[in-house]
């Protein structure tokens, strides 16, 4: 196999399930409010995130900001709260259309402080 087959066979194909042109937005809100972002489908929520200019979502417990690093799952830097739910992996979550993302503080707490369920901290 020369050069050129050879590394077309490596390059993986596109998804089947994901059609070229099917945008959507999702919500992500931090400390400065909410605002809608543009996805695409079969993309991950890190990057839409990222394609819209965000580069952290997530503060720290020693209070440093963080978005994504690996990309791939292993770190968890990219956690935030993504439909209520505290310390999801931005980069393992696929985006869809009204899907909710909010700043993460800590261990799971709102930058309010508050819980995502509404309660108090
Ligand atoms: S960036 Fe490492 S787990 Fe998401």
């Amino acid at each position: 196999m020369d050069r050129a087959a050879s590394s077309a066979a490596a390059t993986p194909s596109r998804r089947p399930d994901v059609r070229e042109g099917e945008g959507f937005t999702i919500l992500f809100e931090d400390r400065f409010g909410q605002r809608a972002i543009p996805a695409w489908a079969g993309e991950s929520v890190a990057a839409a995130l990222l394609a819209a200019g965000e580069r952290a979502w997530r503060t720290a417990e020693d209070g440093s900001q963080r978005g994504l690093f690996c990309g791939i799952g292993v770190c968890w830097e990219c956690r935030c709260i993504i439909d209520g739910r505290p310390n999801s992996r931005a980069c393992q979550t696929e985006a869809r259309p009204g899907l909710s993302v909010r700043w993460q503080v800590g261990p799971g707490l709102l930058p309010d402080g508050g819980l995502p369920d509404g309660g108090a901290s």
